[in-house]
């Protein structure tokens, strides 16, 4: 964090858990980061929309738990779109001390009016029922990670340095895939996968990452297995490709 900052520095947007990389940040990671952001006098976004979805005995923690002070520098976002399968229904909010919160109408009531009536009572509904679902989707969501992790592993090229904590995303490292499919970027990587495998990913160059692909796992099981089991063909192919040409590649 030292080195990206500068005397303009206003602000840092702490996304936990994470897209693309499913990255669940612990209690004391988080203190550390916030004090950091303190110390430094500058604000905090803490973008929780992923809060809900965590695995495997992980648990969540948002900077407004880590102390006041944080608590008070911090800006928190949240909305209905991922814990609540609510994508279309455009609503999130914000919580921050009313200073910040009054700044935010004041460019918000100008910018934009309210979302729609039937989406706010939407969610309400979602808030104040049953939250069975919720888990009943977090277990879901488990249950695909851990088993397409492994499969996903297994791909010739594709590294998986840490399997991911929350959110439903892997973001594999493909440097390797790149050289055995012998294109010269991850997005040439991302255009091959599509149109030859008829698998739909990102390229990580969206995220300030390239060389990474996003893999999404809020698809079904089955056809989350199928994609795995087309990616696998695809590398395993271009793989024997490129030994039988004489260049014999290391994989994973
Ligand atoms: C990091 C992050 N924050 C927030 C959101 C939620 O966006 P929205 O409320 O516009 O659906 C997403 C959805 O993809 C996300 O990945």
């Amino acid at each position: 964090m030292d080195a990206a900052y500068s005397d303009r520095t206003k602000l840092l947007v702490v996304n936990s858990p994470q897209n693309p990389t499913g990255t669940v940040y612990s209690k004391s990671e988080l203190q550390a980061i916030g004090q950091w952001a303190v110390d430094h006098h500058i604000l905090l976004i803490a973008d929780d929309i992923y809060g809900k979805l965590v695995y495997n005995q992980t648990e969540f923690y948002s900077l407004i738990q880590c102390g006041q002070e944080i608590a008070d520098a911090t800006i928190l976002v949240n909305g209905v779109s991922k814990a609540y399968s609510m994508t279309g229904w455009r609503i999130g909010y914000v919580a921050a001390v009313p200073e910040i919160i009054g700044k935010i109408n004041a460019i918000l009531s100008h910018s934009t009016g309210n979302p729609a009536t039937v989406s706010q009572y939407a969610a309400i509904a979602a808030f104040q029922s049953d939250q069975t679902d919720v888990e009943k989707m977090r277990r879901a969501f488990e249950q695909r990670l851990n088993t397409i992790y492994p499969l996903l592993q297994q791909v010739p090229g594709f590294k998986l340095d840490q399997k991911p904590a929350g959110a439903f995303y892997l973001f594999p490292n493909v440097a390797e895939a790149i050289q055995i499919v012998g294109v010269q970027t991850s997005s040439q990587l991302v255009e091959l996968l599509l149109n030859e495998a008829h698998v739909a990913v990102v390229d990580g160059g969206a995220f300030g990452m390239p060389g990474y692909l996003r893999l999404s796992y809020a698809a079904g099981l089955e056809d989350l297995k199928l994609a795995v089991s087309r990616i696998n063909t695809f590398m395993t192919r271009y793989l024997k490709k490129k030994v039988s040409g004489g260049i014999s590649i290391e994989t994973n």
